[in-house]
């Protein structure tokens, strides 16, 4: 336990709620949550599957229908094969991380991964006795792991690579090629890469590279909770190889016994056309914000070192604007401007003390407003 951080933007919504209660007005940039409600289709079909009596326990994998909507979604949205075999149903993108890190990493192995990067990540790798081996990831790189830098962090206890793409907190992506190189790192090196694609269908402009069109031994990670707003009700999926799914099943049986089942019925309904449809338009209300906000946060004096290509967020330095730790920082935004934001520390310790997380997962209109405060501030 001594080794399991909380999880600070947690906290950080919690000290927001308080703030709020007591009756200051909070722009919210803290979350990764969209702030967009859960489709109405999905929460009809949620209804439905109850009332038809859908409440007991589904297959480890997941329900067959769930599967299969999956795989023709990959057929249709990203002209991707990708067999219903081959997916599995967890207990949102956190399940399958947890599912990945027992299935490929003995005590005392570790996976590379990006500092910064997802907190929550080395912590399923600490829980199985495993270790993240962390490199630090500069602006150069647009913060993401190239397979030069991989190579040179490689030890013998190494046995893969994870990074998202796009990712938490920087919202950058790997090119097609960059993807390829470390795939054949992975392969040369005998290890396993992982690809983290919770963010893949919130890319702006050119879709980003997917590692199920170069290969079909990679894992992947995503979910329900970001593209398809959908973050409480606790449903992801991952692709595996297919050779390691009966012992995923296995664990996923022993960890979880099975994921909700109403909650896999009413996932079905988001693939419907106008339900997607909306999700589309959504997106776009997302591009909006990063725009705007791109804009704003630099003319105000944020260093923005590698433009988001997807995700909500935006990675800032602040070293233009304060000589403050990033931490104290984010806590003078919320207490005294009513501005919540996460600190770099939240996602690892290169470069933390400089770098602050926008989220934004909140209107036009309160990112406006947030702006506005800011430039009261320091213009
Ligand atoms: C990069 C990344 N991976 C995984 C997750 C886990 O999400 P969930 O368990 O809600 O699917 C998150 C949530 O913020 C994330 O940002």
């Amino acid at each position: 336990m001594a080794d399991i951080e909380p999880f600070r933007v947690v906290e950080m919504l919690t000290r927001a709620g308080e703030l709020q209660a007591a009756g200051v007005d909070v722009v919210h940039m803290e979350a990764g949550e969209p702030d967009f409600p859960t489709l109405p289709q999905v929460v009809a079909a949620a209804k439905a599957a109850l009332d038809a009596g859908h409440t007991s326990y589904s297959p480890a994998a997941g329900i067959p229908q769930l599967r299969e909507a999956l795989s023709r979604w990959y057929r249709q949205q990203h002209n991707l094969d990708v067999p219903a075999e081959r997916i599995m149903i967890t207990p949102g993108g956190s399940g399958a991380l947890l599912l990945m890190s027992a299935l490929l990493v003995n005590p005392g192995q570790g996976i590379l991964m990006t500092d910064p990067g997802y907190p929550c990540n080395r912590h399923f790798l600490r829980l199985v006795e495993g270790r993240a081996q962390l490199v630090p990831v500069s602006p150069a790189q647009r913060f993401q792991l190239t397979a030069s830098v991989a190579e040179q962090y490689w030890r013998d206890s190494t046995v893969g690579v994870m990074v998202a793409s796009p990712s938490n907190p920087t919202g950058t992506a790997l090119t097609t090629d960059e993807m390829q190189a470390l795939l054949a790192l992975c392969q040369a090196r005998g290890g396993n890469l992982i690809v983290d694609e919770i963010y893949q269908d919130l890319v702006f402009g050119d879709a980003a590279a997917s590692v199920l069109g170069m290969t079909d031994q990679a894992f992947v990670l995503n979910s329900f909770s970001k593209y398809f707003g959908m973050t409480g009700w606790r449903l992801g999926w991952m692709v595996a190889p297919e050779q390691a799914i009966p012992a995923l099943e296995k664990l996923a049986q022993n960890l979880f016994i099975s994921m909700s089942t109403p909650t896999q019925y009413a996932a079905l309904a988001a693939f419907e056309p106008e339900a997607l449809a909306v999700l589309e338009q959504r997106k776009k209300e997302y591009a909006q914000r990063r725009n705007y906000l791109l804009k704003e946060l630099r003319a105000i004096g944020f260093g923005i070192e590698a433009e988001p290509v997807g995700a909500f967020y935006i990675y800032a330095n602040i070293r233009g604007l304060t000589q403050l730790d990033s931490k104290d920082f984010c806590l003078q935004l919320l207490e005294e401007h009513g501005i919540a934001i996460t600190p770099g520390a939240d996602f690892g310790s290169h470069l933390a003390s400089e770098h602050v997380r926008f989220a934004f997962t909140t209107s036009l209109e309160k990112l406006q407003e947030a702006v506005r405060r800011l430039r009261e501030m320091f213009c």
